[in-house]
C-alpha cells in the first residue's frame, strides 16, 4: 500500500499544502467526495491521477448538509474516515481535505448560494428541492479552496455532472471538469455509498434500475418510444421497486423528442425507491441504427 495521504481540516491547512506546489507549475488534480468511499470513487482518483501525473492529488471528504432536504438521510450518511483513508492511500492522494461544517459554512444557513437555473428542478431536482443548489453551492466553495485544474466526477450522478460542468463553464472557474465511467458490480449495479443501506433481498430488487437502462438501450435501435417501451416492461417485470421517473433526455439532459434521427446520441436516467432506499443510474444510448 503507499503512503496515507495527509488529512488536513481547515481551510488555511488546505492552503499550506498546496501553495508551493502550484508555485512549481504543478497540476492539482481534485476528486469531491462525501465519503463511505468505494470502488467507484477509488475509479475517479485514477482517473485524476492520469490527468495530473505527478501533482498533488486531493480528495474532499464532506458530508454537505446543504444538499440534503428534511427528511433525507444527512443524520444516518455513513461516515467512515478511516476507511476512506486507506482507499485513499490505495490510490496515492497526497491530501484528503474533511472539513467540519463550520469550517465550509461559517455562517448558517449560507446567503450567497449558487442558483441552477431549470436543469436543477426537474428529474432528481423535482424529487429533490434545493438539492442542486445545495450540490453546487458546495462545489463551487470546494473548488475556490483547493483550485484544482482539473475535477472529476462521477457518471453515475450524471444530472449532478451536468450541472457542474454547467456552472464550471458559466461561472468561468478555470477547472476542468471531466466525468469517468460508473462502475458497477458484476450484476449491473452501480455502486454507490447509499448500497450499504440495501439488505440482500433489496439488494437483489436494486438490480431492476440497470436492468431496465440496458432494456432500454437494446431497444433503442426502434427508437425512443420502443426504448421507452421496453424500459417499462422490464420495470413491471420487476419486483420491490418504486419509481420514481425514468427518462430519456438528449446527453445535456434538454428533452428528446420521439422523432430524431437515426445516430442520435441519448441518455436514458433512471430514480427509484427499493426499500427506503432512494437510488439512480443513467446509460447513454444511441437511436435508430448505430
Ligand atoms: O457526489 C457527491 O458525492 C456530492 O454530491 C459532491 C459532489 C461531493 C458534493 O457534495
Amino acid at each position: 500500500m503507499s503512503a496515507t495521504p495527509r488529512l488536513v481540516t481547515t481551510r488555511s491547512e488546505l492552503a499550506d499544502a498546496l501553495t508551493a506546489r502550484r508555485q512549481a507549475g504543478e497540476r492539482v488534480g481534485f476528486v469531491p467526495t462525501m465519503g463511505a468511499l468505494h470502488e467507484g470513487h477509488a475509479s475517479l482518483m485514477t482517473r485524476a491521477r492520469e490527468e495530473v501525473g505527478s501533482g498533488p492529488l486531493v480528495v474532499s471528504v464532506f458530508v454537505n448538509p446543504l444538499q440534503f432536504g428534511p427528511g433525507e438521510d444527512l443524520d444516518r450518511y455513513p461516515r467512515t474516515l478511516d476507511a476512506d483513508l486507506e482507499i485513499c492511500a490505495g490510490q496515492g492522494v497526497d491530501l484528503v481535505f474533511a472539513p467540519a461544517v463550520e469550517e465550509v459554512y461559517p455562517t448558517w444557513p449560507p446567503v450567497v448560494t449558487v442558483d441552477p437555473g431549470p436543469l436543477g428542478s426537474v428529474l432528481d431536482g423535482a424529487s429533490r428541492p434545493g438539492h442542486f443548489a445545495g450540490v453546487l453551492t458546495v462545489v463551487a466553495k470546494l473548488f475556490g479552496l483547493v483550485r484544482p485544474d482539473v475535477a472529476v466526477f462521477g457518471q453515475k450522478d450524471y444530472q449532478q455532472l451536468v450541472l457542474i460542468r454547467r456552472m464550471a463553464a458559466d461561472l468561468c472557474l478555470g477547472v476542468d471538469v471531466i466525468g469517468a465511467e460508473t462502475v458497477r458490480e458484476p450484476d449491473g449495479l452501480a455502486l454507490s455509498s447509499r448500497n450499504r443501506y440495501l439488505d440482500d433481498e433489496q439488494r437483489l430488487h436494486a438490480q431492476a434500475l440497470s436492468r431496465t437502462l440496458r432494456a432500454a438501450a437494446e431497444a433503442a435501435s426502434y427508437g425512443v418510444a420502443a426504448a421507452l417501451d421496453a424500459a417499462r416492461a422490464e420495470l413491471r417485470a420487476s419486483q420491490g421497486v418504486d419509481l420514481d421517473y425514468l427518462e430519456l433526455r438528449r446527453p445535456d439532459l434538454s428533452p428528446l423528442a420521439e422523432d430524431v434521427p437515426s445516430g442520435t446520441q441519448a441518455r436514458a436516467l433512471i430514480a427509484a425507491r427499493v426499500g427506503t432506499t432512494r437510488l439512480i443510474d443513467n446509460l447513454s444510448l444511441t437511436i435508430g441504427r448505430p
